[in-house]
């Protein structure tokens, strides 16, 4: 009996750790090269290009442009973009690509 609780704990655990490899794999950094470069390649934009993504302070205000769009943007919805990558993509973006 304590053995199969054991065995549980371990497979838990493995389990747990697999699934922390995985969202590293899923890093902002893949992420924006996956969906995002196309248009902003090294933050810059290729369709208007006044509208970089350098120098932006307020994560808001890229999760905000993922979901919505507009102006040549494409709406990325929840099944293209989870609320948890569009976190990692805005870290990513304000990190990266500073004026
Ligand atoms: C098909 C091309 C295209 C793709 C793909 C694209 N964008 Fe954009 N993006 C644009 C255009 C065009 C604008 C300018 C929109 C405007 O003027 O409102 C923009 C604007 C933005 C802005 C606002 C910049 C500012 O200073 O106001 C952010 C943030 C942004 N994109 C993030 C992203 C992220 C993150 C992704 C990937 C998930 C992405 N974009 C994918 C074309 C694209």
């Amino acid at each position: 009996m304590k053995k199969s609780i054991l065995a549980a704990t371990v497979f838990m655990g493995i389990c747990a750790l697999s699934t922390a490899s995985f969202s590293a794999e899923n890093s902002g950094e893949a992420l924006f090269n996956g969906k995002c470069a196309s248009c902003h390649p090294k933050g810059g934009n290729i369709i208007k290009p006044s509208e970089t993504l350098k120098g932006i302070k307020n994560a808001n205000k890229i999760t905000s442009k993922i979901r919505k769009g507009g102006g040549g943007m494409p709406i990325f919805d929840a099944k293209a973009v989870s609320d948890a990558d569009a976190k990692l993509l805005a870290d990513y973006i304000m990190k990266t690509f500073k004026k």
